[in-house]
């Protein structure tokens, strides 16, 4: 469903992402992103996404050439997007901004996500004076109006505990099956992609370590020796 091609972006003359290739095949997957601080993680949400043009390369969606397409045309065409820091908006109550996202967004699934993401309890409450974590759930609640077929989720779990990221975790490994979405999801909590994620990809230094299953992944030794040996 996402094909990633020879993907490179530059800021001058930083190389963020080099000679990325990448492929999420099934809707339903949720496929963690991992690398240390500066690896490009966020570059590549941004340039699936059409935030960033690349500097190379090619986003294919369902066999179709994307690279050229805006956010906005991205987004129709089922992918959105939250972002490491919350998308929440100040001063007003939950359910009034989801509201407002689905009416632009024609989602008629609203009751469907709130349910789905246990927002139920906070629905009337001021965004920006909820919990936390609930504000996570809310920031993945917004992501999933307009029925994505694509969701790329940057970091949804800073500023979490521990207990916090798993529980976000098996909402998102819940999710992703229940609304037949695929979740690109990166993270820094290493036990928890690899406890939940059916599919990850390691970047370093703007290029890619290894893409494949959980088990594949983690026995890479590329993956072992730029990783895992100094995070684990
Ligand atoms: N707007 C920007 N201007 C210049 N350099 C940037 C910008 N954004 C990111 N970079 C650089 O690109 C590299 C990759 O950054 P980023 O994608 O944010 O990594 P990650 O999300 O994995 O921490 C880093 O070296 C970072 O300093
Ligand atoms: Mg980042």
């Amino acid at each position: 469903m996402l094909r990633i091609e020879d993907l490179s972006v530059a800021y001058g003359n930083v190389k963020a992402l080099e000679g990325v290739t990448l492929e999420v095949a099934h809707r339903g997957v949720l496929h963690g992103v991992i690398g240390p601080n500066g690896a490009g993680k966020s570059t590549l949400m941004d340039a699936i996404t059409g935030r960033r043009k690349p500097t190379r390369g090619k986003v294919f969606v369902d066999g179709r050439d994307i690279t050229h397409l805006n956010v906005v045309q991205r987004r129709r065409l089922g992918m959105s997007r939250s972002f490491q820091r919350t998308s929440i908006f100040p001063g007003i109550r939950v359910g009034e901004q989801l509201e407002l996202v689905a009416s632009q967004l024609d989602e008629n699934d609203l009751n469907g996500i709130v349910d789905t993401m246990q927002l139920a309890a906070v629905y009337d409450e001021i965004a920006d004076s909820i919990a936390y974590g609930d504000q996570r759930r809310v920031d993945i609640a917004l992501a999933l109006i307009g029925q994505p077929s694509l969701m790329l989720l940057d970091e949804p779990a800073a500023g979490l505990s521990t207990s916090e990221t798993v529980t976000l975790f098996e909402h998102l490994a819940a999710v992703v099956r229940k609304r037949n979405v695929t979740a690109l999801v990166v993270e820094h909590d290493v036990d928890a992609v690899f406890r939940f994620c059916d599919a990850i990809t390691a970047l370093d230094l703007g290029r890619l370590l290894a893409s494949g299953s959980p088990a594949e992944v983690r026995s890479n030794p590329l993956v072992i020796a730029a990783y895992l040996g100094t995070a684990a």
